[in-house]
């Protein structure tokens, strides 16, 4: 087996464990994948700033957000199917967010239900929340994710309609999975994978289970139900509603502009995720990266600002930091590694991403992770002179 060195050796790793039909609905974005390159691209225009002669011998990688301290300024993003990529990999995620103290999301749409996830740990976890279109639904979610003690609400808002991608359509990409004509062969030369997969429990969206309008998936597929859940009527109004239903804190998933996080706060969120859904909405939308500077700026301090999408290293994590990102998600190279080597593979994952982010502050002169802002990178305006 070849060494892992970086990010791109764990989705490599990957590519070859798993079924064409699982990696592709990782791997690919919404049509033409213009933004889904364009959020990893995009960093590579902003340039570090050396420094030498710095004794950066005790570094403190620690961030805190939303009252919770974290270890690294990392956490792990919302994405849909975990448990299909590794048995119980939702559990196994965050059994892994718990042992690096960073933060675990939950998708609505995972393999493991809210309730498994509270039984394995008492670590705190945040949940995702899309508002679909039965909202008798979306409410009894809410108080699922109270009673489980979900320490915040991840809320989606790019999400009023799902953009296509091209990939899952012509793979047949179905939950359950079902495998036909050149992907059942596909599928059965991945040994390890479904050796693996052939002893996890949950195989089906764990939180939809047992819902009473989900029983009319049996007729389509699940996952064509939750893209004739997902709702284009969503307002601002609803996120408002929301905010009424939630006590805990609010985050807004999917803005990507100034305007956008603005609302977000004016509506009640404590902090918002600078996101394009990792390029898989809005084909032609621009950069997570490239938007920070203008959404940090617009939130002014007021609440904390993350960032996903595209982050593949501890440099991208500094870029974003630099920008006025809190902290920064990782969703592609979170499933990378649970696909390649469960538990662990995240913590090759986040040794990676720690070893990367002390290397790159020791040659940049940063001490503590608190001293990170524009002065680091030597083009700071550089997206602001181009948009
Ligand atoms: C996706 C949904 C699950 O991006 O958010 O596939």
């Amino acid at each position: 087996m070849s060494i892992i060195t970086n990010i791109e050796d764990l989705r490599q790793r990957s590519k070859k464990i798993l079924p064409r039909m699982l990696f592709d609905y990782v791997d690919g974005g919404s049509y033409d994948e213009q933004t889904l390159r364009r959020n990893e691209t995009d960093f590579d225009a902003l340039q570090l700033r050396q420094r030498v002669m710095v004794d950066t011998s005790g570094k403190r990688l620690g961030r805190s957000v939303l009252g919770q301290s974290y270890a690294l300024p990392v956490g792990i993003a919302p994405t849909g199917m975990a448990g299909l990529y590794y048995p119980e990999g939702e559990v196994v995620a965050l059994a892994a967010a718990e042992k690096w103290n960073i933060p675990y999301t939950l998708s609505t749409l995972s393999i493991c239900s809210l309730e498994q996830l509270r039984g394995s740990t008492d670590y705190p976890f945040w949940f995702q929340l899309y508002i679909m279109k039965d909202r008798a639904f979306t409410e009894s979610l809410i108080e699922r994710a109270a009673a489980a003690h979900c320490s915040a609400l991840v809320l989606t808002v790019d999400l009023p309609i799902s953009g296509q991608r091209h990939r899952d359509i012509k793979n047949g990409l179905s939950v359950p999975l079902r495998f036909t004509g050149g992907g059942l062969f596909d599928m059965m030369l991945r040994h390890g994978w479904w050796r693996r997969q052939m002893f996890a429990k949950s195989k089906s969206f764990g939180n939809l289970a047992g819902m009473a309008s989900a029983e009319n998936s049996k007729l389509m597929g699940l996952a064509q139900w939750c893209a004739s859940q997902y709702d284009p009527s969503l307002s601002w109004d609803d996120v408002a509603w929301i905010r009424k239903l939630w006590k805990g804190k609010l985050i807004a998933k999917g803005v990507l502009n100034a305007e956008d996080a603005r609302h977000a706060i004016d509506h009640g969120c404590d902090a918002v995720i600078v996101s394009n859904h990792g390029g898989r909405q809005l084909d032609g939308a621009r950069s997570t990266i490239s938007s920070l500077r203008s959404v940090a700026t617009a939130v002014n301090r007021q609440a904390p600002v993350l960032l996903d999408g595209g982050i593949r290293s501890g440099q991208d994590i500094i870029r974003a930091l630099a920008l006025g990102a809190d902290l920064c998600m990782v969703g592609r190279p979170y499933l990378y590694a649970l696909s390649a080597a469960g538990p662990a593979g995240l913590d090759t994952l986040f040794t990676i991403l720690k070893n990367e982010l002390e290397v790159c502050m020791a040659l940049m002169g940063i001490r503590d992770l608190s001293e990170v802002d524009e002065t680091c990178l030597e083009n700071p305006r550089y997206f602001s002179r181009e948009y």
